[in-house]
């Protein structure tokens, strides 16, 4: 096939991007979304500081534009994020223990309700766990409140809320064979011992000189596989240019189509001027929507 999502969909995967609502006016950048990709992420439209900026008052605007947009082109959209101690208002660290918890499983069930039935698979917890060897779960309001146990009060609650959708734990620097890989690991194996709903884990990818593509990579990918979860990339983006920013994406694509249980892939960004990491130029598609060779090494791996 000659677009990315249609060549992934080829294999029964998707091929996404993450998309940003206020460049859907721009008609270069939604002719390449639209010609290439079949799923999208909201790159921050659906986070915690857009959807629910004070206590109880959802403001879904942003969010709906994407997912306005993707179900008008026919495209499939993963949900990002619920639960995250990241781009949180600061009144969610205010609230004290009960109040708390009440707060974030209405804040999943809002949201899970908003889109039922059009989100593929939710993000419903990003990064809670520490960088390094310690395996510890990183300091929030969730962690520090309610406890290690709030990971599996958001996946009860969100199985309740929207059963069809696929719920996955969703982290970075997780992609290898490591100390922070492991304790997720351990979580997750947990949670299928127990019966904790948990479909997916994504691995959010985002590599560069410091933090290359691991060998272990596919075997990172295929314990998790090996567990009875699916697995996704889902922030993918490597740092670089050229040949080398090529063949690293073009194993990234190798590895997901290696793993029966890896069911697609995302890209942080459709272009480089847009990207995250400004002074990279970490995706598919330059400034001006040409297709780089990183481009046509995932579009031939595929
Ligand atoms: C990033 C967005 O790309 C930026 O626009 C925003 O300023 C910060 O967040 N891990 C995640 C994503 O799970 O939500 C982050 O997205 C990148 C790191």
């Amino acid at each position: 096939a000659s677009t990315l999502g249609a060549s992934a969909a080829a294999s029964g995967r998707y091929f996404g991007t993450a998309v940003a609502a206020n460049h859907l006016g721009e008609s270069g950048y939604v002719s390449t979304l639209n010609t290439e990709f079949n799923s999208v992420t909201a790159e921050n439209e659906m986070k915690w500081d857009a959807t629910e900026p004070s206590r109880g008052s959802f403001t879904f605007g942003g969010a709906d534009q994407v997912v306005n947009h993707a179900r008008g082109q026919g495209m499939r959209v993963r949900g990002h994020t619920l639960v995250w101690h990241s781009q949180l208002p600061n009144w969610v660290g205010q609230l004290a223990t009960a109040d708390l918890r009440t707060a974030m499983n209405n804040h999943i069930t809002q949201l899970m309700n908003r889109y039922k039935g059009q989100i593929h698979s939710w993000d419903v917890v990003n990064e809670a766990f520490q960088d390094g060897g310690s395996g510890a779960r990183r300091s929030s309001p969730f962690q520090d409140k309610l406890g290690a146990g709030f990971i599996e009060e958001a996946f009860r609650t969100a199985r309740a809320t929207d059963p069809n959708a696929k719920l996955c734990y969703n982290d970075y620097n997780t992609d290898g064979v490591n100390a922070k890989s492991n304790a997720v690991y351990a979580m997750v194996r947990d949670f299928k011992a127990r019966g904790v709903p948990i479909d997916c884990v994504g691995f959010q990818s985002h590599f560069n000189s410091q933090s290359p593509v691991p060998g272990d990579y596919q075997q990172n990918l295929q314990r998790f596989a090996d567990l009875g979860v699916d697995v996704q990339i889902t922030e993918l983006d490597i740092a670089g240019s050229g040949t080398a920013q090529a063949n690293s994406y073009s194993s990234v694509i190798r590895t997901c189509l290696a793993i029966s249980r890896c069911t697609g892939v995302t890209v942080w960004g459709v272009t480089d001027k847009y990207s995250w990491r400004s002074g990279d130029t970490p995706l598919l598609f330059d400034g001006n929507y040409a297709k780089k060779a990183a481009y046509t090494a995932v579009l031939t791996a595929l």
